[in-house]
């Protein structure tokens, strides 16, 4: 009786042990299994989160949880390099790549970044390799965005540009400047706000800084295309004052208006005659030079 009683109580401890077993180690087939959760956790969150890309911010955790498991798969090694399709691997990295296409990771080896002094950078090992996190920069790009925003949505419309100026300036700086430590590869997340803020503020509040220059430019063309027309007009006047001169001059000396064919067909030309070019020259020089003090 006692001895079944002991047997009994052996067989549970032993029981309790493998349970405790299974519950610190588990599964190869319960991690593989736990992945595909993250996984479907990952691509519902993108999906969701799409348009406007809010992925790096709202899905974080998620992907971390995925590369978490996954790192823990990897012990499991009849999942990989089976087959020709090794589909774990291949469904991971496709995940993946949706992170680091969009820079989501914020992670950027070298240097020259840790001069970034306002983001946060650490010092990873001896070899002086640097691991910087936008996070920091994320969350002042949003808290000057959400500034503007604010701004936007309380004034009043034919206000707005003046008044939020230069926090759409502010902003707009901001981003360059993290666009240009970055080279290019900043948080998407950021570059998609930045894109529609800018769109909003040029397209839908039409506070474009070329709207003034346009004007000057319509100004100048406008006045380049009527020099023509002032060019043609004055000419106008100048040669009605030239055909006044000449009967002016016509009264003095009768000489002056002999006809030009008259005077070229005349085989007997007279002293007088001759002359003619002459004064007439001059009086062409006189007049030119009256045209010239009337242009300018
Ligand atoms: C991520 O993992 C933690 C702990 O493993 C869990 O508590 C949390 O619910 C998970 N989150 C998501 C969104 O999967
Ligand atoms: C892989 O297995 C070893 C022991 O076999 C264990 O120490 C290690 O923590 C495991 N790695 C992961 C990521 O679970
Ligand atoms: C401003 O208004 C827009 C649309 O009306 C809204 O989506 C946005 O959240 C508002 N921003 C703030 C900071 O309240
Ligand atoms: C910015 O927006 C325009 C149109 O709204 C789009 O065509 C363009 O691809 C966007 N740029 C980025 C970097 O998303």
């Amino acid at each position: 009786m006692f001895e079944r009683l002991v047997l009994k109580l052996y067989l549970i401890l032993q029981a309790y042990a493998f349970a405790t077993k299974l519950d610190t180690e588990p599964s190869c087939s319960k991690l593989l299994a736990e992945l595909g959760d993250f996984q479907k956790n990952l691509v519902t969150c993108v999906t969701h989160n799409s348009v406007p890309v809010q992925i790096c911010s709202n899905c974080k955790i998620v992907y971390g949880n995925m590369t978490k498991q996954y790192k823990k798969l990897s012990n499991c090694s009849e999942y990989f390099d089976q087959d020709r399709l090794n589909l774990i691997p291949t469904t991971q990295n496709l995940l993946s790549s949706i992170w680091s296409k969009a820079y989501c990771n914020g992670k950027y080896f070298g240097k020259t970044v840790f001069s970034g002094y306002p983001y946060k950078c650490y010092f990873l090992s001896i070899y002086h390799v640097t691991e910087c996190d936008q996070d920091d920069a994320l969350q002042k790009y949003t808290d000057k965005n959400e500034e503007l925003s604010t701004c936007i949505n309380k004034t009043a419309n034919n206000e707005v540009c003046a008044t939020c100026l230069h926090l759409y300036r502010d902003l707009n700086s901001y981003f360059t400047s993290l666009n240009q430590r970055y080279n290019g590869k900043v948080c998407f997340e950021m570059q998609d706000q930045m894109n529609r803020t800018r769109n909003h503020w040029s397209k839908g509040l039409k506070c474009c800084q070329r709207k003034p220059k346009l004007t000057y430019f319509t100004i100048a063309l406008a006045f380049v295309i009527s020099l023509p027309m002032i060019f043609y007009t004055s000419s106008y006047i100048i040669t009605i004052q030239r055909e006044n001169n000449h009967g002016t001059l016509h009264d003095e000396d009768p000489l002056l208006n002999v006809p030009a064919p008259t005077a070229s067909t005349s085989s007997t030309a007279t002293p007088g005659a001759t002359s003619l070019p002459t004064t007439s020259s001059t009086n062409l020089n006189e007049t030119t030079s009256a045209i010239s003090k009337k242009i300018f």
